[in-house]
């Protein structure tokens, strides 16, 4: 064999070995405009070992995706051998649907460092969920990316765990309110109404012969029943309007807004298509139950004098709007209500699970004017026709 193939063969195994044993400083990518060479500076020993035993992946790639390091736990993640996964490309282990995410997040200025959540797929086609972070770095003049790749797919699952758990809470509070407004009203609230009657009846028959205080008596005691069969009414209605279920949502919200502005309360004004027409009963509860706590927050929190409710079928969403003018928001709360990281209530953490679970969005705007809660519902997503599990 001629001396120089044999120094190139030589050559070619001393790269393949520090290849396999992660100990390559650089890598040279042929290309149209000929040879490039990425030389990975600072990558001493305790550098090397820090990265590779780290618990998430660690990678360099070249502007076009090259990847010239990964860490051993990349490899492992993509069930691919380390040499093979140096000198690939890292778009190949990207789900193509995600690929445009990849794409952006290289082309933000990454000063600060840029974030995404994509989904890899490993050797064997399983998919993984990752964060990938990335710090854009200059080598010799040439612009690579230090990508950290973090697995996802404990976290992913935990959080479906509780999803789930939140949607089974909801919907057994949702009946357990239907569950004691029923029982509410063909219990406790006949037999108020059938004491109510007799109570009468005595008051008429006897009304004669009844000594003064006697008659007083039982005056006060028919005021007092009648004051028990509004409360009960009143209250088996906040847990459960009857004409959600009878005569749909629009029905609903317009009695709950009359029953509101009877009170000394904000005065709500309420903007409903003429036709609302009927939508799933799931779907109208939660939206009920979405207008229902944010005029509990306006009238709680808000010091808003007026409030409005907007509901508009536009094509292929619903779109409901509850909005205040009053102190608003402040940024702290909001920042974390918007995270989802607030420790202070669960009424919004409970709008948004239900949304959520519909496939739809709810965003909250808020400033010292007012706050707005808005909630869009896409009506072709599958979820709005069955109830969630
Ligand atoms: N319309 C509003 N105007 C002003 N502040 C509001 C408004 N809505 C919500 N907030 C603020 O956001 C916080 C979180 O609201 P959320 O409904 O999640 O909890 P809460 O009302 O405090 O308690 P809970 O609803 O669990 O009884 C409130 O404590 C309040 O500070
Ligand atoms: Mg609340």
């Amino acid at each position: 064999m001629p001396r120089k193939v044999q120094e190139r063969l030589d050559a070619a195994d001393e790269i393949l070995r520090a290849l396999r044993s992660g100990e390559v400083d650089a890598i040279v990518a042929s290309g149209p405009d000929g040879d490039r060479v990425y030389t990975l500076k600072g990558a001493d020993e305790a550098y090397r070992l820090m990265i590779q035993n780290m618990g998430e992946g660690a990678l360099t790639i070249a502007p076009d995706g090259l990847i010239l390091f990964s860490n051993e736990k990349l490899a492992s993640m993509l069930a691919t051998p380390h040499e093979r996964v140096i000198g690939s490309s890292f778009h190949n282990f990207i789900v193509p649907e995600d690929a445009g995410i990849f794409s952006a997040l290289l082309t933000q200025k990454l000063a600060a460092g840029a974030k995404c959540e994509v989904r890899l797929k490993a050797n064997g086609g399983r998919l993984i969920p990752v964060a990938l972070s990335a710090n854009r770095l200059k080598s010799d003049g040439v612009h690579c990316f230090c990508v950290i790749v973090a697995d996802l797919t404990d976290q992913k699952r935990n959080e479906e765990v509780l999803h789930a758990l939140s949607a089974r809470l909801l919907r057994l509070q949702d009946e357990d309110r239907r569950r004691i407004a029923r029982g509410l009203h063909n219990g406790a609230f006949q037999h108020l109404a059938a004491l109510e009657f007799k109570l009468t009846l005595v008051g008429q028959d006897a009304s004669a012969e009844l000594p003064p205080a006697a008659r007083r008596n039982l005056t006060e005691c028919l005021e007092l029943v009648g004051e028990c069969c509004q409360d009960l009414g009143n209250l088996a209605y906040l847990i459960q309007p009857p004409l959600l279920e009878e005569q749909g949502l629009g029905s609903a919200l317009r009695a709950y807004v009359n029953g509101y502005n009877r009170r000394l309360g904000p005065q709500i004004s309420i903007d409903l298509p003429r036709r609302m027409g009927r939508l799933p009963a799931h779907v109208e509860t939660t939206l009920f139950r979405v207008a229902q706590e944010a005029l509990t927050n306006i009238e709680r929190h808000s010091g808003s004098a007026t409030a409005e409710i907007r509901f508009l079928r536009k094509p292929g969403e619903l779109l409901l709007e509850i909005a205040d003018h009053g102190c608003g928001i402040s940024r702290k709360t909001l920042k974390q209500l918007n995270e989802g990281t607030g420790l202070s209530g669960i009424g919004i953490a409970g709008m948004r699970e239900r949304i959520r679970q519909l496939g739809g969005l709810i965003k909250i705007y808020s400033s010292s004017r007012g706050t707005r809660v808005q909630v869009n519902l896409p009506t072709k997503s599958t979820r709005l026709g069955r109830h969630p599990a």
